[in-house]
């Protein structure tokens, strides 16, 4: 059964994911801001330091803290070495030790020795946002946590670590952990994922494999897929037809509007198409997104859109 509008939202976990570029970023932030209006306590996860939501809403540095954005909606990028400090004290309840273990760089030693060690703390930094019961002394739980997922290279690295690491190391904490973050990110009833795309050849021949990626061999739920930066459908094809006849006879300044304004139909046409083909090679409903003719997006922008995330 196909999920309901709003059961995304539902959901304590939500993956944004899909190639560099089609606006994870945008619409995480647009979830965020869907889920704190509805009276969700949600935070909004970044990767790798984008800083995305510092510039939207003027903070400073969002960082490493969970910082309030507005009202019910808070902000954190997640950063792999704090993660793996934060970890590491958490562990080993000692400060001092944690510390010297940084100093000393193992853990750039052991992020070199063990690909994905990064992923995997990342992702237990994640869950330990999930968390009612939060690790981290004092920190509030969230009802919501919004991930901006890094851009999908060659295919599924990020949310495949716990499995994998689960995998390798057979027995021992490490196992133990891996298996539980595994657990939890293919957990459908707490976790789902968001796949956003663009309406180009490429980019939904892309997305429909990495639906079929993280369905069929991730096991995860994927309960979403954007279609972003749609140009909107200004006139019919008999419409058009018409203008093309004017600008036969038109001139100047009226002939430049008319050859403008049907290349803009010529590509709402061409996006309309990915759009059908992307319906027909998925599985999971497709939302669409409209583009927002501003070379920068702001809080307004972002308010519009996430109501037409959910
Ligand atoms: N619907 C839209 N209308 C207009 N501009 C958009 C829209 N969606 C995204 N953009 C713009 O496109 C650019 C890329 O979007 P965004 O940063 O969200 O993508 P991303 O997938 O997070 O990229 P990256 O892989 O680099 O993290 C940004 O400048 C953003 O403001
Ligand atoms: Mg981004």
């Amino acid at each position: 059964m196909a999920l309901g509008v709003s059961d995304l939202l539902d959901k304590k976990l939500v993956f944004v994911t899909g190639k560099g570029g089609v606006g994870k970023s945008t619409v995480a932030l647009s979830l965020g801001l869907a889920g704190a209006a509805r009276g969700k306590r949600t935070i909004v996860c970044e990767i790798a330091s984008q800083e995305n939501a510092s510039r939207v809403f003027k903070r400073a540095q969002v960082g490493f803290n969970e910082v309030e954005l507005t009202p019910g909606l808070w902000g954190i990028s997640i950063d792999p070495d704090e993660s793996m400090r934060e970890y590491l004290l958490l562990q080993l309840k000692v400060k001092a030790m944690g510390d010297l273990l940084m100093r000393s760089k193992l853990f750039l030693y052991l992020a070199q020795a063990a690909p994905g060690l990064k992923e995997l703390v990342t992702i237990g930094k994640i869950w330990e946002l999930t968390l009612p019961d939060r690790k981290v002394k004092g920190m509030e739980p969230y009802d919501l946590v919004i991930v901006d997922a890094p851009a999908t290279g060659h295919g599924v690295g990020f949310l495949q670590t716990p499995r994998t690491f689960a995998e390798i190391a057979r027995v021992g904490p490490i196992h133990n952990q891996a298996s539980t973050l595994a657990a939890q990110i293919t957990n459908h009833d707490e976790t789902g994922v968001a796949i956003v795309a663009l309406p180009e050849e490429m980019p939904v021949n892309e997305s429909a494999s990495l639906e079929t990626q993280l369905i069929d061999d991730v096991g995860v739920a994927v309960d979403r897929l954007y279609m972003n930066a749609l140009y909107p459908h200004l006139f019919s094809d008999t419409e058009a037809e018409t203008l093309a006849g004017l600008r036969e006879s038109a001139e100047g300044p009226t002939k430049a509007a008319i050859t403008a304004a049907m290349s803009e139909h010529k590509r709402a046409t061409v996006q309309h198409a990915q759009l059908e083909r992307l319906k027909e090679m998925t599985r999971t409903p497709v939302t669409e997104l409209p583009f927002i003719f501003k070379p920068q997006l702001d809080l307004g922008d972002f308010n519009e859109l996430s109501e037409l995330t959910i």
